[in-house]
């Protein structure tokens, strides 16, 4: 097992050579611990665990049994494209795990934060948990861990493990490839294993999704609004050169109404909130200057293509006195 302390002779992975020399020293050392051993994996299509999965399949193929869950509050288009890189490009081992309705319906009707958060969290460890019971003879179970959620776990800020909480019938041993990493050394490598750069320089995303987006309790519909609103916003974005530019930005619906006009008639529909913030570790964050063609632009295209919409707002507030997110 490797240690939890950094050496401070360890070079900062900055380049494609020192990611080469990385991987090979890691698929060795996977080799190693894990012998011809399954290890399981819970693949959320984030930067963290996407690399870990590209790194095993790379040391030990189907051995590594990756579960991606999706819990219905992923942004457009993300469960399919983990189905796509891992299963068919990579031909991993991966078990796509619809719990959509399982998630949608223990929220329903919940409207408080931080429960909303402890529901998702819990059900998540649930659906996974009742997923490695399903399989025998796993050993192993490889995290995401990275360098920073060591520190902070150290300093108590925060239990570092991804999926703490597992039932105690489930015990593994496990697998931390990138946790002596910082982020950015995590992404080096990541390109260096052949994943989509849309993939490797992904924006933070919460762990509960666009769950912390949809303000108070969650409601199909306006989950759906805000995902359509959430990958124009992204799509524009991209287009504009600003992906990777901006550090997080997102949409928000909030879970009231307005009035409005369509077609001659009145309508009484969500607003979306636009929010793009610059930070460097998002303990503060100060707001993207977004140019007024661009926000016209996204504007139009949410009014004229999003369901159930009649207004679009854009959040000026900095963090301290705001949070990034809403909720
Ligand atoms: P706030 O809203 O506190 O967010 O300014 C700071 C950063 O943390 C992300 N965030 C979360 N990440 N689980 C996560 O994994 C959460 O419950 C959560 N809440 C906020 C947020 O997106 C931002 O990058």
């Amino acid at each position: 097992m490797q240690t939890d302390v950094r050496p401070e002779t360890m070079k900062r992975i900055t380049t494609p050579e020192l990611a080469q020399a990385f991987i090979q020293e890691q698929v060795e050392a996977i080799r190693k611990q894990v012998g011809d051993g399954k290890v399981l994996l819970a693949l959320s299509g984030g930067v963290d665990s996407s690399v870990v999965a590209a790194l095993l399949i790379r040391a030990i193929g189907k051995n590594l049994v990756c579960v991606h869950v999706n819990h219905g509050l992923l942004r457009k288009g993300e469960p399919e494209q983990v189905v796509k890189v891992f299963r068919d490009e990579m031909d991993a081992n991966l078990i796509y795990v619809d719990a959509v309705d399982r998630f949608l319906d223990k929220l329903a009707g919940v409207a408080d934060p931080e429960t909303k958060r402890k529901i998702i969290g819990k059900e998540f460890i649930d659906v996974f948990a009742d997923e490695a019971k399903k399989l025998t003879g796993i050993k192993f179970l490889a995290q995401g861990t990275i360098y920073p959620d060591i520190l902070e776990s150290k300093d108590g800020v925060k239990a570092h493990h991804n999926v703490g909480g597992m039932p105690e019938d489930l015990k593994f041993e496990l697998v931390e490839p990138v946790k002596l990493l910082y982020k950015d050394e995590v992404r080096v490598v990541g390109k260096e294993l052949g994943l989509p750069d849309n993939m490797v320089y992904r924006q933070p995303f919460p762990g509960p999704g666009l769950g912390v987006r949809c303000v108070g309790a969650i409601t199909r519909d306006r989950l759906e609004a805000l995902r359509e609103a959430d990958a124009i916003l992204r799509e524009e974005f991209a287009a504009a050169g600003l992906e990777g530019k901006v550090w997080q930005y997102f949409t928000v619906v909030p879970d009231f109404k307005s009035t409005g006009i369509k077609d001659g008639k009145r309508t009484f529909e969500w607003p979306v909130i636009l929010r793009a913030v610059n930070s460097v570790d998002a303990t503060s964050a100060t707001i993207e200057e977004i140019p007024y063609a661009l926000l016209h632009k996204i504007t139009d295209r949410i009014l004229s293509e999003v369901k159930g919409v009649n207004r679009v707002l854009y959040d000026l507030s900095p963090k301290p006195v705001a949070t990034i997110e809403w909720e």
